[in-house]
């Protein structure tokens, strides 16, 4: 006969790579794999979080990317609400930053020029005559270092980039922590840590895109949208902002009440034009600080709504307006127009150039930390 305790890690090491029943509940599991592999040869891993509610995420370490994230619609049907790409060359050549954590400074800088301590910086120029996303080789275009962190409760993945000193034209070495973590209320909890050996800055960002339909050929232009924010940063036609705050009462930026994003893209304004549609910093009311709802993102087909809570001063709302069906993703599906949206916790774009907006520097002995979550329920 079997010993009980040969019986119980048997039971335990199935339940790490597996969805265990107990007492009738599905338990939490992670489960690794690998992805692929990168053109040195190096191992693209991808883990499988699973909470016990059934809901997954999958993450790879390459580029700290949220691959797939599946989530019940009102019927408790559960199906990927982001886009991604089903190999690891998808993301080696994908130009549209799908899923990953975008760094070190997500967003735009004005001519990738910046100074700190009386010093000019020179940073890659990659968009137009700009910076964006932390360069030609951003925290999305690397390989992480990922630990699976131990826990039989909700299964959280801890990711580590060090950033050496000069890339992209940045001063200091960065180390960057990012934990995913699945809770049982079907949130994903995304925590940054970072510290510098030199002066420099930094602002980490989530870059996935949501659509919540159940079908990526759907657009996202019927999914209703709140954010909580009075104003936005207006920007110039190269999306680096002007410095102001702009009030978004009556303009189709107003996202007060809950407005399906197509009621209004198309409207003339000069923002939307700039931005050939929403591609906007907005300023939330709660001012960063501490963790508090920034937007809602309804589904009013599948019933399925996402809330955003963050300690960040802004949150940038992208609604695809450059997928253009040239991104293959999952299971061969072509991303055409607005079929998948952004919202991008940060600090507002340009602050190294905009002293009026909250700093993002980050000097040596102190520590960087934002917290974003993504909440998934139904309505
Ligand atoms: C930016 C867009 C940019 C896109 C790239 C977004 O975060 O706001 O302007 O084109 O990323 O995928």
């Amino acid at each position: 006969m079997m010993r009980p305790w040969l019986l119980y890690i048997l039971v335990l090491s199935l339940c790490s790579t597996t969805a265990c029943q107990k007492d009738g509940k599905v338990e939490s599991s992670m489960n690794t794999t690998i992805f692929g592999k990168l053109p040195d040869g190096r191992d693209v891993h991808r883990y499988t979080l699973k909470n016990r509610s059934g809901a997954t995420a999958q993450i790879i370490d390459y580029g700290a990317a949220i691959t797939s994230l599946q989530v019940p619609d009102r019927n408790g049907k559960i199906e990927d609400v982001v886009l991604g790409y089903d190999t690891v060359q998808g993301y080696i050549e994908g130009t549209a930053y799908l899923g990953s954590i975008v760094g070190r400074y997500g967003n735009r800088i004005g001519k990738g020029k910046f100074q700190l301590d009386g010093r000019e910086y020179q940073l890659t120029v990659n968009d137009g005559e700009n910076h964006l996303h932390g360069g030609k080789t951003g925290f999305n275009k690397v390989l992480w270092e990922a630990t699976p962190v131990p826990t039989s409760g909700e299964p959280s993945l801890d990711l580590q980039y060090v950033s050496r000193d000069g890339e992209e034209g940045y001063p200091g070495t960065v180390v960057l922590k990012v934990r995913y973590t699945l809770t049982d209320k079907n949130e994903l909890q995304v925590e940054y840590e970072g510290t510098t050996d030199r002066p420099t800055i930094l602002n980490p960002t989530q870059h996935s895109y949501f659509n919540l339909s159940g079908s990526f050929t759907n657009t996202i232009l019927n999914h209703q949208l709140m954010i909580d924010a009075d104003g936005i940063t207006p920007v110039d036609k190269g999306l680096i902002p002007t410095g102001q705050i702009l009030s978004v009462a009556n303009t189709p930026l107003d996202f007060r009440t809950s407005t399906a994003i197509g009621a209004r893209i198309g409207e003339a304004n000069e923002q939307l034009a700039f931005g050939k549609g929403y591609d906007h910093n907005w300023v939330l009311r709660s001012g960063g600080g501490k963790v508090a709802k920034a937007a809602e993102l309804y589904d009013p087909a599948s019933g399925r709504l996402m809330t955003v809570f963050t300690d960040q001063p802004g949150l940038q709302f992208y609604s695809g307006n450059f997928l253009d069906g040239s991104a293959k993703g999952k299971n061969g599906t072509a991303y055409q127009h607005r079929t998948g949206l952004c919202l991008e916790a940060q600090a507002f774009p340009d602050t190294p150039n905009k002293p009026q907006f909250p700093t993002v520097t980050l000097r040596p002995g102190q520590v960087y930390r934002q917290t974003t979550i993504y909440q998934f329920s139904t309505r």
